[in-house]
């Protein structure tokens, strides 16, 4: 504009200050290590996947991360996640803010649960015990898998505080089971977690394409894997061998155990079965409709896990997350409602509880972070879910999990995009 005089801002110089300089120098140095790099980098469940895959054989990160045939079952579980719209409230005082829940009478900080997986030793040496002591050091529940790579007893007396579940399949021969069960009655595990969701095994085809075994074969292609992964193949060579840890010093080889371990005949009778063999809580996992939610809270069962195993078994099941606000309707008065399959984010840890659960499982995510970095992978891993999940407490007003489900969420349409 004609007129008007041309300001022109000029900072002021000083002689530097060096004192003040020097006071905001990190001195911290980055670690040397390329893994704990990534590690302490590392934003996101997804970041930690990254920094997984190029660590361990391609084998290895596809059995954890595959499901089964065409994989849509566990895209439309994470799909459904990201649709989840929060309600929430302003102007409260989030000052303090108070994640833990009670689950069978035990406190604990969050509502997160560590599913049960198989073979963890594959993923990382430590395996079982990596992650337990992490989940005893953030006062969370570990459920061990009958198909673990550490006994029950081994991973009592190595995690002796965790608050510690275990999971069944009721095998072939029902006798077989009963073994199973006593190993985990003589080891303190609280509830037995009973997976119903395998009457015969999804079909994976990642693992077909890699020709997977358990336990790894040498073959040609071996070869060319150990080259670009050396590490991963001297831990396997000289750590305890693999083994479905809880099945040792039986007379049966891995094929053969694999074979007996999954049931075809399993029915509604085995629950009633085992509520007279296990004086704990029992929880049914693999549920994926209202009315078989309601026939289990009838046969006496503690909790029921929503689940599709993460799509490993049938890809084109209902979406638990879907179903969650439905059977929490119809059971959840009665029994205690979970839902596992996709939850990657504290935010999704948060769509589930803000929906009606009573705390989620989660099992790839810890897995990328043992696949990355062993027990400070997992460490991380619970970092950022328990960061991302008081925060979204915080943001949307709500100070206890009773306010997240009383304020709730909406799954938005499924039209958009
Ligand atoms: C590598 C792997 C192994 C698993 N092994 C078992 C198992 O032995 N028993 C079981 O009940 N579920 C098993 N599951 C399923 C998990 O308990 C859980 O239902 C599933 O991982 C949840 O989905 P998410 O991985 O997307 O969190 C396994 C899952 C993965 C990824």
């Amino acid at each position: 504009m004609k007129g008007k005089p041309h300001l022109m801002i000029k900072s002021k110089r000083n002689f530097p200050d060096f004192k003040y300089f020097y006071s905001i120098i990190e001195w911290k140095l980055p670690a040397i290590s390329p893994r704990k790099r990534a590690t302490s980098k590392a934003q996101t469940v997804a970041d930690m996947a990254s920094a997984a895959k190029k660590r361990v054989p391609k084998v290895v990160f596809d059995y954890v991360e595959g499901s089964a045939l065409d994989e849509i079952g566990s895209a439309r579980s994470a799909a459904a996640y990201s649709r989840v719209q929060f309600n929430s409230k302003i102007m409260r005082d989030v000052t303090t803010v108070d994640s833990s829940e009670t689950i069978f009478g035990k406190k604990v900080d969050l509502p997160i649960i560590f599913a049960p997986t198989g073979y963890t030793r594959l993923m990382h040496h430590v395996g079982e015990s990596a992650v337990a002591a992490v989940a005893a050091n953030n006062n969370l529940i570990y459920t061990l898998s009958t198909m673990g790579t550490t006994s029950p007893a081994e991973l009592a007396a190595a995690v002796p505080h965790v608050h510690r579940w275990f999971q069944l399949y009721v095998m072939q021969n029902r006798e077989d089971s009963l073994a199973i069960i006593k190993q985990a009655r003589e080891n303190n595990f609280q509830v037995l977690v009973l997976t119903v969701d395998t009457p015969v095994s999804g079909l994976r085809l990642r693992d077909f394409r890699n020709g997977l075994t358990i336990p790894p074969r040498i073959r040609l292609t071996t070869v060319f894997s150990i080259a670009r992964k050396p590490i991963w193949w001297l831990n396997l060579f000289t750590t305890k061998k693999l083994e479905f840890a809880a099945f040792r010093g039986w007379d049966k080889s891995l094929v053969e155990l694999a074979a007996t371990i999954f049931s075809p005949n399993i029915t509604f009778t085995d629950v009633e079965w085992l509520r007279k063999e296990w004086e704990g809580q029992i929880i049914v996992k693999g549920v994926q409709s209202v009315a078989d939610a309601i026939e289990l809270t009838k046969l006496g069962v503690d909790g029921i896990v929503l689940s599709n195993h993460g799509g490993r078994q049938l890809d084109r099941g209902p979406v638990p997350l879907e179903i969650l606000p439905e059977v929490v309707k119809a059971v959840g008065k009665k029994v205690d409602v979970f839902i596992d399959g996709s939850i990657m984010s504290g935010q999704d840890a948060y769509a589930a509880i803000a929906l009606g659960a009573k705390a989620v499982l989660v099992g790839r995510a810890y897995l990328y972070g043992v696949m990355a970095d062993g027990e400070r992978g997992v460490e991380k891993v619970i970092e950022i879910l328990r960061r991302d999940f008081v925060n979204t407490m915080a943001l949307t007003g709500n100070r206890t999990l009773k306010e997240v489900r009383e304020s709730g969420a909406v799954i938005r349409s499924m039209v958009e995009k």
